[in-house]
């Protein structure tokens, strides 16, 4: 098969086309998928850096997730046949023409739903579902705060709130993401260059439950922002691990913190990924069915350019997911 590889870690000036070897058959319990489109993560933009190995026994082959059409079913396989439309969540190997994944990591893309576009829904779906729903146990009428509420993960926990009722703020770096936002169901907008999310959520009496994306540079603000019972869960450290938090300030309003990560998860068990996709079928696949929550794909990029998708997470102009198209 034909896969992007690694010529050595470093920018994207690394990513590269070519053959590969082709995944071994699937195992018992296992599918294999002819990849129509993969997302672009930051994880892969770190892997790619040599910052972010695979954990053991995962595909060295980057791609968290990818939508394509079932090619061959393992021993035991019952929920899924050759000819499915799907999508799926990987440990890695996404950005190749075949991928093998566990069937529990395996959702069905609803009817009338681009299969493109479904590449761009299992690691948002996962980890807002996981942290807004599964653990902070967002409800209608609360207020939920997303950090770059533009990106893959806020435009899509945007929708998902909304949907369930809650009223949602956004931080991002500029008026044209916050418009974006606006129109995917946002209505507290703040641009973080110009403006204190302290003291904006402190006009409303602080956020219920706050999605991060910065970890340790907005980690002492964050809580300073929690409502009383308030909720952070943070996701990502793109502004470092190591911070400080004034403890006094989290008791005394029986703050709590989340931190979780998706991929180091186990495929099944307890807090396995085929828990948190199990849940995403019942409770968020009925939404999507219906058009009450869309894929936002700011650019499908033909695989031969995976450098340009690689180039994109990081421009001003980009909302929501870039994915690459591999056939
Ligand atoms: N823990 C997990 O399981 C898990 C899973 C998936 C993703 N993640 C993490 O979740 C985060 C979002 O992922 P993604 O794929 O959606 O990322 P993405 O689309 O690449 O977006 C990153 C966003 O960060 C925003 N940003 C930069 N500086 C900011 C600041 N000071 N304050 C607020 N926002 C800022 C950028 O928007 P502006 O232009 O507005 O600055 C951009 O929209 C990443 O950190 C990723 O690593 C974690």
């Amino acid at each position: 098969m034909h896969a992007v590889i690694l010529d050595g870690f470093g920018g994207p000036e690394v990513l590269r086309w070519a053959e590969a070897p082709d995944p071994p058959a699937p195992g018992p319990g296992e599918v294999a998928i002819d990849v129509v489109a993969a997302g672009v993560n930051r994880a892969d933009l770190l892997q790619r850096q040599g910052f972010y190995p695979p954990p053991p026994g995962a595909s060295e082959i980057l791609g968290l997730e990818c939508s394509g059409v079932i090619a061959a079913v393992g021993p035991g396989v019952t929920e899924w046949q050759p000819g499915d439309r799907v999508c799926a969540l990987l440990s890695g190997g996404g950005y190749a023409e075949r991928v093998v994944a566990p069937e529990g990591q395996v959702l069905p893309v609803p009817e009338g739903l681009d299969l493109v576009a479904a590449a761009a829904l299992p690691e948002v779906a996962a980890t807002v579902w996981s942290n807004v729903v599964m653990r902070a146990g967002l409800r209608a009428g609360q207020l939920l705060l997303i950090h770059g509420g533009g990106s893959g993960i806020g435009t899509h926990a945007i929708q998902v709130a909304t949907a369930l009722g809650a009223r949602v703020a956004v931080t991002a770096g500029s008026q044209y993401k916050l418009d974006r936002c606006k129109e995917l169901g946002a209505s507290i907008l703040i641009n973080y260059r110009e403006e204190d999310f302290v003291a904006v959520l402190g006009e409303f009496g602080g956020a219920d439950v706050i999605l991060d994306n910065m970890g340790a540079a907005y980690l002492e603000r964050n809580v300073d922002t929690l409502a009383e019972d308030g909720q952070l869960c943070i996701v990502g450290m793109q502004g470092g691990v190591r911070g400080e938090v004034n403890l006094s300030a989290l008791l005394g309003k029986r703050g709590t913190v989340h931190a979780t990560n998706l991929r180091r998860r186990p495929a099944t068990g307890r807090s396995s990924k085929a828990e948190i996709i199990a849940e995403l079928r019942r409770h968020l696949w009925p939404l999507i069915a219906d058009g009450t929550v869309v894929p936002v794909v700011h650019a499908e990029v033909p695989v031969a350019e995976a450098a340009r998708a690689h180039e994109l997470p990081d421009s001003a102009e980009t909302v929501g997911k870039v994915l690459l198209r591999i056939r």
